[in-house]
């Protein structure tokens, strides 16, 4: 019998964490044969809902889901015993007319308990995907309160933006999304980030040779990935979350699974200095690579005058808020 993965998710009662828990129970994620145990987390008035949550799993009788406890964030220690993953949702999202930074004060304080509750009780190879927003700057604070755990096992999610560049550029070329690849976020998940279709691949083509419009791809292409998140937040009322636990799941994925050659998962991670000239302790997001184990920073993507400077725009935002969030930096 294997060994049941044990998943913890933050806000499991929120739109996200709706929408994420019955694939991660579904063996969508870790597969037909790998048994997994929810760890649902919520905030103690919503613990009710949780019990409903409960019963539709049940309800579901997935094969591959071995256990279901539900944890109140008042005992965090307890939430996070033995976990394998964690996916940090719980938090506020934004509304129309906000930008994600704004929330930093909001929800910033909520990831210093978190990081520690981590390192007290998460398994050995905890690894922990950040969602909730400002996620670059959230996942900072929960791993500078962490310091036992490497480094390498934090991720704050630009996998969204991916998905989002990824699409618009094959709705541009009137092509499969299976056609575009190696498309990379630099920096942070706002509306400074960098989708980088300098090193897109359309049918294994530089995507600025398939699509040659490139004001398109300096101006409207750049700006819709920037800005989806708004756009979904006014046309929807609320902030995208069928598609944020698919990009999350996603992340998970791309770094349990080996990343096919010629191309490259995103997400943002702790940057030690050594690369692509982005100031080390930030989570900044850059192009990974997986064997299904360990992850790397691809190295040989292209950076010209244009590219560096969006890039700098945004790695000066994450420095910005780093600064503002230095009280909650042990
Ligand atoms: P939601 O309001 O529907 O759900 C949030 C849930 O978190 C609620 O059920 C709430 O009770 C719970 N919660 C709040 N504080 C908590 C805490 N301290 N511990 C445990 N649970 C807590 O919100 P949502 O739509 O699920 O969004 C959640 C977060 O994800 C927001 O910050 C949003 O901005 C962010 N988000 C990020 C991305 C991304 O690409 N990184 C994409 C979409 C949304
Ligand atoms: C998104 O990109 O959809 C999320 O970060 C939600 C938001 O506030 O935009």
């Amino acid at each position: 019998m294997t060994a049941p993965i044990h998943v913890a998710v933050t806000g499991a009662a929120g739109q996200i964490g709706y929408a994420a828990l019955f694939r991660l129970a579904s063996g969508d994620v870790f597969g037909p044969n790998q048994p997994v145990v929810l760890h649902l987390v919520e905030l103690p008035q919503a613990l009710g809902a949780l019990d409903g949550i409960h019963m539709e799993l049940d309800d579901c009788a997935f094969p591959t889901l071995v256990g279901v406890e539900k944890h109140s964030s008042d005992n965090l220690e307890a939430a996070f015993a033995g976990c394998n993953w964690v996916l940090l949702v719980g938090s506020v999202p934004r509304k129309a007319g906000m930008e994600r930074a704004d929330l930093i004060r909001i929800n910033g304080p909520i990831f210093t308990s978190t990081g520690k509750a981590i390192q007290a009780s998460a398994a050995k190879d905890v690894r922990v995907v950040v969602v909730g927003n400002p996620c670059n700057t959230n996942c900072l604070i929960a791993m500078s309160n962490a310091p036992e755990v490497p480094k390498d096992r934090w991720f704050a999610m630009t996998r969204l933006d991916q998905n989002r560049a990824v699409a618009q550029l094959a709705i541009k070329a009137g092509r499969p999304i299976a056609a575009v690849s190696n498309v990379a976020i630099w920096g942070n998940h706002s509306a400074t980030q960098f989708p980088d279709f300098a090193n897109a691949k359309i049918d294994g083509k530089p995507a600025t040779d398939v699509i040659t419009d490139h004001a398109w791809l300096k101006g409207d292409f750049i700006s819709t990935v920037q800005q989806r998140g708004a756009a979904v937040i006014k046309a929807r009322g609320a902030s995208s979350a069928a598609s944020a636990a698919n990009a999350a799941l996603d992340t998970v994925k791309g770094i349990i699974r080996p990343t096919p050659a010629g191309t490259c998962v995103s997400a943002a991670v702790f940057t030690d200095g050594s690369q692509y000239d982005i100031p080390a302790g930030i989570v900044c997001g850059l192009p990974l690579s997986s064997d299904g184990t360990n992850w790397k920073t691809l190295p040989g993507f292209q950076i010209d005058e244009f590219s560096r400077s969006v890039i700098q725009k945004t790695v000066d935002e994450l420095l910005q808020e780093r600064d503002t969030v230095k009280d909650l930096l042990p």
